[in-house]
């Protein structure tokens, strides 16, 4: 893979990378068809990795649909897929990894204790050998990309990062690979996950910038569903993940919710102007 960038580089060859662990979506697809927009080479690589699964998380279960994929890519346009084994990326005495404090252990960090850092050290390592131009990532994954995006600056990785809207089915539920999971019944349910950002948006506009009782009216919203378990609600700020009490500037608002026994995420980014006539 390096020998294959390396040489497409120096012919000048931009080259745009779309890092995924499979299982591919329409959602993949959109950063696929960008990064076909803005680059010479479209490069994709899949690759469940073991170091962002926790012990009791869905490592062994997780999909695994190669030859489909594989497909997918053919028809979007791909040029080389990058598909390595568990003992090329770590290697038997491997001991490096990759955190970005302050930024891995709040929202969906919190819960799963060590998932950034493996994200962080895949694909760091991933941007090594694969020495993109561009990377695209999904907002669905606000988080991942806000840490991915601070991980390159401190870095000093040049690597451009380009983080693409969330693709959603018509009924507004974000595609995911854990989507294939759900039941028939769990599927409808888990479009509360949408509709209670949808809500908090609404709130927002009309004038709620309080962010605990935002909070609070979807928590109320999300519990009538008897599948629904909340992980969290959040609202941060969208650069900084920090928490805010008052709903200003940029917000993310950021949820995981498990529904029966899989466990989905969503957001919304809401931008807010400072006014002082605000609840
Ligand atoms: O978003 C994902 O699919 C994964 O976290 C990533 C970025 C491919 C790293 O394994």
């Amino acid at each position: 893979m390096s020998a294959y960038s390396s040489k497409a580089r120096l012919r000048g060859r931009c080259i745009g990378f779309v890092p995924t662990m499979g299982a591919l979506h329409e959602g993949h697809l959109s950063l696929i068809r960008q990064a076909g927009k803005d680059n010479d080479l479209v490069l994709v690589s899949i690759f469940v990795n073991p170091a962002q699964f926790g012990p009791k998380e869905d490592l062994r279960k997780y999909p695994r649909t190669f030859i489909r994929d594989a497909r997918l890519c053919k028809n979007s346009g791909v040029d080389v897929i990058f598909y390595p084994g568990i003992a090329q990326m770590y290697p038997e005495g491997y001991r490096t990894y990759v955190s970005v404090e302050g930024l891995s252990d709040c929202l969906c960090g919190r819960s799963r204790p060590g998932h950034f850092k493996g994200v962080a050290t895949v694909v760091a390592k991933l941007f090594n050998i694969v020495q993109p131009d561009t990377a695209y990532f999904g907002v669905k994954d606000a988080q991942q990309s806000v840490m991915i995006r601070k991980m390159v600056q401190d870095l000093n990785i040049p690597v451009k990062i380009r983080v693409m809207p969330t693709v959603r089915e018509g009924s507004g539920l974000a595609l995911s690979s854990r989507n294939d999971y759900l039941s028939l019944n769990e599927k409808k349910d888990a479009l509360i996950l949408s509709r209670s950002l949808s809500f908090a948006e609404y709130l927002i506009k009309s004038g709620l910038k309080d962010a605990d009782r935002v909070i609070s009216a979807m928590k109320q919203l999300i519990l009538k569903k008897r599948s629904a378990k909340i992980d969290y609600i959040s609202i941060v700020d969208a650069s900084t993940l920090r928490p805010l009490k008052k709903i200003a500037g940029e917000c993310l608002i950021a949820l995981a919710v498990r529904i029966g026994r899989t466990r989905l995420i969503d957001n919304v980014v809401v931008k807010v102007s400072l006014r002082k006539d605000n609840r």
